[in-house]
């Protein structure tokens, strides 16, 4: 039978099953989120909800001091083939820096989802205060999301601190959601 046979009702309905599934189909769900973070910067609090439609995250975050200068921000994303995480994807960023350094996309389009949902982003600079994320989660459209096939992997998330006329970096926080998509 070829699609031309069928009524036009039953090739609709097909169509919008086959519509539905693939929705439920991008459903991410977090299983794990590990944080650490440096008590001279920040205090952080990280809550993940489970919902029908997939995770979401709340994070409540306390900065100590204001920050200008030198902060870099290392995104990683690890897929589990075999058994093992590896690593699929890695960037590096100083976010207080002027001159225009790669074209990296992932970082913008995570500050520009994470705007949605609070007044927590990665935009430099950091001012002390306090800041909220609420229910955040990558919709199942997003590109960053229907790049990533189903399976294990783990979002790592790190932020480092490199002081003026220092050459040594510190841990300022560091942040690693285990989920699946499926
Ligand atoms: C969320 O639900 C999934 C199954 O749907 C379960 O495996 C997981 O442990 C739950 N996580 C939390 C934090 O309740
Ligand atoms: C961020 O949002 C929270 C909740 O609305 C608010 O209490 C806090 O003052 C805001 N922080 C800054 C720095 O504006
Ligand atoms: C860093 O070094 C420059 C040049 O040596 C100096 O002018 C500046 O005061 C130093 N900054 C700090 C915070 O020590």
């Amino acid at each position: 039978m070829t699609s031309s046979t069928l009524p036009g009702w039953l090739w609709t309905l097909i169509v919008s099953l086959l519509t539905y599934n693939s929705l439920i189909s991008a459903r991410i769900m977090i299983t794990k989120v590990e944080h650490e973070s440096n008590p001279d910067y920040l205090t952080m609090k990280v809550q993940v909800n489970n919902e029908t439609q997939g995770s979401t995250v709340d994070v409540d975050g306390t900065l100590f001091l204001d920050v200008t200068q030198g902060i870099f921000v290392n995104i990683e994303l690890d897929s589990k083939m075999d058994g093992e995480y590896m690593t699929m994807i890695g960037t590096n960023k100083e976010m207080c820096s002027t001159e225009e350094g790669g074209l990296d996309p992932v970082v913008p389009m995570l500050n520009e989802e994470m705007e949605k949902y609070g007044n927590m982003s990665f935009v430099c600079p950091y001012m002390q205060g306090y800041y909220v994320l609420r229910r955040f989660h990558m919709s199942d459209d997003h590109m960053l999301v229907k790049m990533v096939p189903p399976g294990d992997y783990i979002f790592k998330m790190d932020l480092k601190h490199q002081r003026e006329n220092e050459t040594t970096k510190v841990q300022v926080f560091k942040l690693d959601f285990y989920f699946t998509i499926s």
